[in-house]
């Protein structure tokens, strides 16, 4: 009470519930944005949903699909509309694809509407995770090392506008889910 006295503004910065706000995750291919979100969500008590999922419900195509077809650019608008949906709802943690805080549109949105967490995970894990999958249309015949490096020179400076960074590198899930809930609620002020 004192404390709150003293200090107006902090008295300002509502205190809002973990669970009050959607989170969204941001962060290179391979840095666990789905599964992490997935158990974030089931920490939080709230609902999860993963963009790309929405993405390929909404179109009846898969993501490489859709790049095959229509190219990126086309993808990157019916992401920005399906993470605009998404956020509208109730509070929920929505898992986004590694594009997606790139686009400026999808940013600003997801930057006024949610409170974004960057994901972030050094090469070696990422390379080693992205192997596990075969069907990302930017890695489709390449190194992924490379472009994964490559992409990380272009986007971290990008990803850094969120106001949450929380380094996985190659912790346990739930170690990193523990970790995005602290900086949630320093991010958050005092309850
Ligand atoms: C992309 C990442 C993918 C998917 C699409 C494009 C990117 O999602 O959205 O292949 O531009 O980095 P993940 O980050 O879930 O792999």
């Amino acid at each position: 009470m004192e404390a709150q006295a003293k200090n107006p503004d902090r008295q300002r910065r509502t205190p809002r519930s973990p669970a009050s706000q959607t989170v969204v995750l941001v962060g290179l291919m391979g840095a666990g944005k789905s599964t992490v979100g997935r158990r974030l969500a089931a920490r939080l008590g709230l609902p999860f949903a993963d963009a790309d999922a929405e993405i390929e419900t909404a179109s009846g195509l898969a993501v490489a699909e859709i790049f095959e077809r229509y190219g990126e650019a086309h993808f990157r608008d019916g992401e920005r509309r399906v993470i605009a949906r998404l956020i509208q709802g109730p509070a929920k943690v929505i898992a986004t694809g590694g594009g997606a805080f790139i686009n400026n549109d999808t940013r600003a949105l997801i930057l006024r509407q949610a409170v974004a967490v960057w994901l972030d995970a050094d090469l070696p894990t990422l390379v080693e995770r992205v192997a596990r999958r075969e069907t990302r249309p930017l890695l489709k015949g390449r190194d992924p090392a490379a472009v994964l490096a490559e992409l990380a020179a272009k986007r971290n400076p990008i990803y850094a506008e969120a106001p949450i960074h929380i380094s996985s590198k190659s912790s346990p899930h739930d170690v990193t889910v523990t970790a995005i809930i602290a900086a949630l609620d320093a991010h958050r002020g005092p309850r």
